[in-house]
């Protein structure tokens, strides 16, 4: 594994020992144990697109490791002026040790990646969340100490979250069982692979129902219904996706004691209400936590030069 561009690139023992680092390098922080694997490298941080947790976690992550990171964006980089993804991407492999990029389309980082010679690694694009994935599951495993066997229900968007969430889910050993509104499923790519998992002996389910997503749920998952980049349809969107909140009523077809995540920002009223976030703040403000411990894994994995880190 060179890059971290999608989770359906992974295998479950490469997400394992990012999770097991991620735990190691969790301890350390908190224990002050200096772990500065990076020292003397440097991340390009491309952001097209908002952000306040990808772009601190992995900002203040790199300096922890002992490297530095810049942030760069459209208005800085000639990409913004029409530079090639191409000519980017070789240029820059020439300065830096790795690159996270945030953008919309995901052959976008899959050209950084093909066309450099540095790590690339996703911090979100239309298609696909891995290190928001890999927060997620850091956090269900540090709540249950086990991931396999977990039913892990989503309710929302069948976008890059719950594309993310599917496979990350799956290949550790979780029950998933999406309800979307119709129209906004997840992508086919995502929904073959489930089925392929299926046909090994996976728990997968995909519906309209939001009480069949949550029904004896370990863990509930939702997101945002008006993504960035879909302010235009916001109207559609909120029509479309009217009775997709988590609320205590949904909570009541889950296990007792279920655990509620979302990655945030969180449209209190919307996809959540505010009495259900503010319930469970404490694992969801872990599980954004855990997006700087588990980017710090990923690096390490990927930019690091001891043998031993390489997943
Ligand atoms: N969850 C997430 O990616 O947050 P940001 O958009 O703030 O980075």
């Amino acid at each position: 594994m060179n890059h971290l561009l999608k989770l359906l690139d992974c295998s479950k023992d490469e997400i394992i020992n990012i999770l097991d680092l991620a735990d190691q390098l969790k301890y350390e922080k908190k224990h002050n144990i200096p772990h500065r694997h990076l020292e003397g490298k440097s991340l390009g941080m491309i952001f097209q697109k908002f952000s306040t947790r990808t772009r601190v976690s992995f900002e203040t992550g790199m300096y922890q490791l002992g490297g530095q990171a810049l942030f760069l964006t459209n208005h800085d980089l000639q990409i913004g002026r029409g530079e090639l993804v191409k000519d980017t991407a070789r240029v820059l492999s020439r300065y830096l040790d790795g690159i996270v990029i945030r953008t919309y389309d995901q052959a976008e980082a899959e050209t950084l990646a093909d066309c450099g010679s540095i790590p690339v690694i996703n911090g979100l694009t239309n298609f696909a969340h891995p290190c928001q994935v890999l927060a997620d599951l850091m956090t269900v495993r540090e709540h249950f100490a086990q991931l396999e066997g977990l039913k892990m229900g989503f309710v929302g968007d069948g976008f890059n979250m719950c594309n993310s969430l599917i496979v990350g889910c799956l290949k550790v050993g979780m029950k998933v069982s999406v309800a979307t509104p119709e129209g906004y499923e997840p992508d086919a790519k995502v929904l073959a692979f489930a089925e392929e998992m299926k046909k090994q002996g996976a728990s997968f389910e995909l519906s309209h129902d939001i009480h069949q997503a949550a029904d004896n749920a370990d863990v509930l998952f939702t997101d945002a219904w008006i993504g960035m980049g879909q302010e235009a349809e916001a109207e559609k969107r909120r029509a479309a996706f009217a009775g997709f909140t988590v609320d205590h009523d949904l909570l009541s077809c889950c296990k007792e004691g279920v655990m509620v995540q979302h990655c945030l920002p969180a449209h209190r009223g919307e996809e959540i209400t505010d009495e259900v976030l503010e319930e469970h703040a404490d694992e969801i403000f872990e599980e954004s936590e855990n997006r700087l411990h588990a980017q710090k894994a990923v690096m390490v994995m990927l930019m690091s030069e001891k043998s031993d880190f390489h997943i």
